[in-house]
């Protein structure tokens, strides 16, 4: 009895502070969080999936993670990256890790793949997961596990919370990455349609392009915006001026195809709102991340997430959903041996 009267008063306490943990100011909003605090991750997936078949997979992952994250700081923007590329071509399947096997190109191999690194720390994984537990975690889960991992390194804790129990593809196709991942010259519109083609709504749009806070971009990604951008030697009206002449120093024509930037200057190492206020500065460096700026209701968003609590909230429930997006679970797909290459 009085057991049950603490469990009806925990139950209680649970709904009341997930109510007011919401400081959005829409029902969709509520209703997201809402959700989250429940813990019911999308698409078949759960918490801690690997609990009784792998209990160590995610510490192990973790400890690999950081250990290379260590070294290499650049390594949180990679692999946050990956996990993108994977989750938008044909779902979060490892389809990104696989080498070609005909004449056809693979994912990785597509245009857009531009400079995609970091897979050699997902190698690494594999063959100490594996070791653990021959057959059990999927190449997309770690990828998933890694992305979170590496990105919380700096902050000594999970970012956001990452369900598992996805499986692997076995396609992997350079005609599908040119198809479903966004292009940096895209407009509001084709970025809204893509992203809704995913399951992902404007907000998940806009705080995933707060991403863009951490990482680099090759000189090719924007410089249409400085030097030629309606075709008569001018710069992107929507840009500021004098950003602009920064980067024309950084990225003069012809275009040095190995020259990087940080797209966040000040912290470009560390997952923050910064990218929110940049952008509302005029300071965003591709043409998708202004684009953000020229609808109502993304430009209020963007607006919302320049400070770091609400960014941080948005950003872990939009991880989420992307991370669900056409998830193969239960008998769908494989457990791959070996990332690269599927099961015989
Ligand atoms: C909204 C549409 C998006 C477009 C058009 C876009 C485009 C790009 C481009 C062109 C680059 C630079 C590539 C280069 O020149 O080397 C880049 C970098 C990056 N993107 Fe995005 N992206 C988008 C969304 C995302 C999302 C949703 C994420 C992750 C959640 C993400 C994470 C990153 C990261 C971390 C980098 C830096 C990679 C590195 O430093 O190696 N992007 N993106
Ligand atoms: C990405 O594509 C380029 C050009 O097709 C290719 O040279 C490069 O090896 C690819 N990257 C990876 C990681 O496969
Ligand atoms: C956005 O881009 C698409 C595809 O390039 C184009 O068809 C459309 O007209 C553009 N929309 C606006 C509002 O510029
Ligand atoms: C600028 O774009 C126009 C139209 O696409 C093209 O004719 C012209 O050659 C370009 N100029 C430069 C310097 O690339």
């Amino acid at each position: 009895m009085r057991s049950q009267f603490f469990f009806l008063l925990f139950l209680s306490l649970i709904v009341v502070s997930a109510i007011v943990d919401v400081d959005g100011d829409d029902d969709d909003d509520e209703e997201r969080s809402f959700s989250l605090f429940l813990g019911k991750g999308r698409g078949g997936l759960e918490r801690n999936f690997y609990r009784i078949s792998c209990p160590k997979a995610e510490s192990l992952i973790r400890d690999i993670t950081w250990s290379n994250v260590r070294n290499d700081a650049n390594l949180g923007a990679r692999l946050l990256r990956i996990h993108f590329h994977d989750c938008f071509v044909k779902g979060c399947d490892a389809s990104i890790l696989l080498d070609r096997t005909g004449d056809e190109k693979s994912e990785k191999e597509a245009r857009s793949n531009l400079s995609l690194k970091g897979f050699e720390v997902i190698d690494e994984i594999k063959t100490e997961v594996e070791k653990e537990c021959p057959g059990v975690v999927s190449c997309a889960d770690i990828v998933a596990l890694a992305a979170r991992d590496t990105v919380s390194y700096p902050f000594g804790r999970s970012m956001w919370d990452v369900f598992t129990g996805r499986r692997d593809g076995r396609i992997s196709l350079e005609s599908l990455a040119t198809v479903h991942l966004p292009s940096s010259f895209d407009n509001f519109t084709s970025l809204q349609q893509l992203f809704a083609s995913k399951g992902l709504d404007i907000n998940d749009l806009v705080a995933l392009s707060g991403a863009h806070t951490i990482g680099v971009s090759h000189c090719a990604s924007f410089s249409k915006r400085l030097f030629n951008f309606s075709g008569k030697g001018d710069m992107d009206p929507s840009m500021d001026p004098i950003y602009g002449e920064q980067l024309k120093k950084i990225c003069p024509i012809p275009t040095n195809g190995a020259t990087t930037l940080e797209m966040d200057p000040q912290s470009s190492l560390t997952l923050d709102s910064d990218y929110f206020n940049l952008l509302t500065k005029n300071k965003g460096l591709f043409i998708s991340d202004a684009a953000l700026l020229t609808d109502r209701r993304s430009a209020r968003i963007v607006r919302q997430l320049q400070s770091p609590r609400p960014f941080f909230r948005a950003f872990a429930i939009s991880m989420i959903n992307m991370g669900a997006i056409e998830v193969l679970t239960g008998t769908n797909g494989e457990i791959r041996k070996n990332c690269h290459v599927v099961n015989p």
